[in-house]
C-alpha cells in the first residue's frame, strides 16, 4: 500500500524529485489535499459558521465534516472537543494561557521539549509565579519514569500540569504517555500532550492514553500549512479561557457583557482558515485510508538503514537510544568535525537530499550540553523509500570524506 502512495504526491513526480527527509518539520502534500485547498477558492470561497447563503452553507458543512473526521482519527469522544488552530504552538499556548494558575503551581516537562512546549510554561513562570520543573531523561534520552515519579512526589499537591511531548522532534524518542498520565492523575494534575511528532506517524487514541489535552500540527500530517489542532476533554474546554476573543466566540453580546459560545467556537475567534480546515479533512481521509502501524513500521525500517549507515561513518553519533525502533523515523546526528548547516546544504546541492540542521527548536537540550552547532536530522515519512535513505547515507559519507 505504502509503495503506491508516492504517486499521490506531485512534488515526487519528476526527475529532480528530492529525497525529502525533513518530515519532522513539515510534510509533502498529496494531490487530494491540494485539490481541497484550491477547491475551496475556486468553488465556494465563502465564510462558514455565519453566512446562510449557499457558499456559507457548503463551507459550514465541509468544516464540520473535517472536524468529525479529525475527531475520529484521534478517537475523540465528541467532535466538538476538536479545535482548529494555526499550529501546535497555538494549541499549546491556548492550554497554557487559558487555564487558571496560582503562584507555586507546578508544571513538569521533560528535558527534550520543543520550544513550543517549553517557552509557554517558562512564560507562566515569569509572569504568573508558576514553578516549572524539568524531568531529566536517561543518558540515552529515553524517558526516566522513576525520575518522573520522584518529581511528582516532590511537587505533591502543587502539581498542576504535566506537559510532555509524545514523541520528541530532537530524537524520535517516545514518552510512555499512558503511564505518565496514570501517575499524574493520581496527583489530580492535568496532562497536556504535545503530539506534533506522534499524531502523523502512529495511532494516537486520546481516550486510551487517558490524557486531558492533545496539541498537534496538521502540516506535519500531509495537511496544509497554517493548520494545527487542539483536542481537550469537553468539560475542561468548557472551563478554559479563550486566548482570542471576538467574532465567533460568543453567542450574544451587549455594550456591557458577552455570553461565551460553547467549544469549539469559543476558541476559533475571527474568520477561519476555511480552505485549511477543509483540506485538513482531505489529509485525514488520506491518512485514515492507511494503516498507521504500517506507516510507523515503515519509518523504523528506513531508520534501521540510516542508523547502520551512519554508525559505519567515523565522527558521528546518533542522538537517542541505539535501537532505531526506539526513535521512529528520526535519525539525528551529532557531527564531531563537520559543520551541520554546510553538510545540509551540500546534501541538497550534491544529491537532492533535504534534511534539517541546527537545534530544531530544542535549544535547551543543546545549551545544556554546550553544542551550539546542533545536529543533522533526517526524518522519514510514509512516501520515503530505501533509495532515499541510502542516497542520504552514501552522500553523507562522500561529504564526510571530502570535508573531513
Ligand atoms: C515536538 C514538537 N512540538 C511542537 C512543534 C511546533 O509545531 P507547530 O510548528 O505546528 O507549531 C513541533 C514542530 O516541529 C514539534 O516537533
Amino acid at each position: 500500500m505504502l509503495n503506491q502512495c508516492r504517486d499521490d504526491f506531485p512534488t515526487l513526480q519528476n526527475e529532480a524529485a528530492p529525497a525529502y527527509l525533513d518530515n519532522a518539520c513539515v510534510t509533502l502534500k498529496p494531490q487530494s489535499v491540494i485539490d481541497a485547498i484550491t477547491g475551496y477558492y475556486t468553488t465556494t470561497p465563502g465564510c462558514g459558521g455565519r453566512s446562510v447563503h449557499r457558499y456559507g452553507t457548503v463551507v459550514s458543512k465541509a468544516v464540520n465534516d473535517a472536524r468529525v473526521k479529525l475527531g475520529a482519527f484521534i478517537n475523540a469522544e465528541r467532535a466538538d472537543e476538536v479545535i482548529f488552530t494555526r499550529n501546535a504552538t497555538h494549541s499549546i499556548n491556548q492550554v497554557a494561557h487559558g487555564l487558571a494558575w496560582e503562584r507555586g503551581d507546578v508544571v513538569l516537562t521533560s528535558d527534550r521539549e520543543h520550544n513550543s512546549n517549553l517557552v509557554p510554561w517558562l512564560q507562566l513562570e515569569q509572569e504568573r509565579g508558576v514553578d516549572h520543573h524539568v524531568v531529566k531523561s536517561h543518558d540515552d534520552n529515553s524517558f526516566d519514569l522513576e525520575a518522573f515519579e520522584r518529581a511528582c512526589e516532590d511537587a505533591g499537591p502543587r502539581l498542576k500540569m504535566v506537559a510532555m511531548s509524545h514523541v520528541g522532534n530532537l530524537d524520535g524518542v517516545e514518552i510512555p504517555i499512558a503511564e505518565v498520565a496514570k501517575i499524574a492523575h493520581d496527583y489530580d494534575a492535568l496532562v497536556a500532550v504535545d503530539g506534533a511528532q506522534s499524531t502523523p506517524h502512529m495511532n494516537v487514541d486520546v481516550q486510551a492514553l487517558d490524557i486531558d489535552f492533545l496539541s498537534f500540527s496538521i502540516h506535519k500530517m500531509c495537511g496544509p500549512s497554517g493548520m494545527g489542532g487542539l483536542w481537550g476533554r469537553y468539560e475542561l474546554l468548557d472551563g478554559l479561557r479563550t486566548i482570542q476573543s471576538g467574532g465567533q466566540t460568543v453567542t450574544h453580546s451587549t455594550y456591557t457583557e458577552a455570553t461565551w459560545a460553547p467549544p469549539p467556537s469559543k476558541f476559533e475567534g475571527g474568520l477561519g482558515n476555511f480552505s485549511g480546515m477543509i483540506a485538513t479533512g482531505a489529509a485525514v481521509d488520506y491518512l485514515s485510508a492507511l494503516d498507521m502501524n504500517e506507516v510507523h513500521e515503515h519509518e523504523i525500517r528506513l531508520n534501521r538503514i540510516m542508523t547502520k549507515g551512519v554508525n559505519d561513518l567515523p565522527g558521528m553519533k546518533i542522538i537517542g537510544p541505539e535501537d532505531p525502533s526506539k526513535r521512529g523515523g528520526i535519525c539525528s546526528i551529532l557531527l564531531e568535525h563537520l559543520p551541520a548547516h554546510e553538510v545540509a546544504l551540500l546534501l541538497d546541492e550534491v544529491a537532492g537530499v533535504m534534511v534539517r540542521s541546527g537545534q530544531h527548536c530544542v535549544h535547551s537540550w543543546f545549551a545544556d550540553r554546550n553544542i551550539p552547532e546542533g545536529s543533522l536530522r533526517a526524518s522519514a515519512y510514509l512516501y520515503n523509500t530505501e533509495e532515499d535513505v541510502r542516497c542520504f547515507v552514501d552522500t553523507l559519507s562522500e561529504i564526510a570524506h571530502t570535508l573531513g
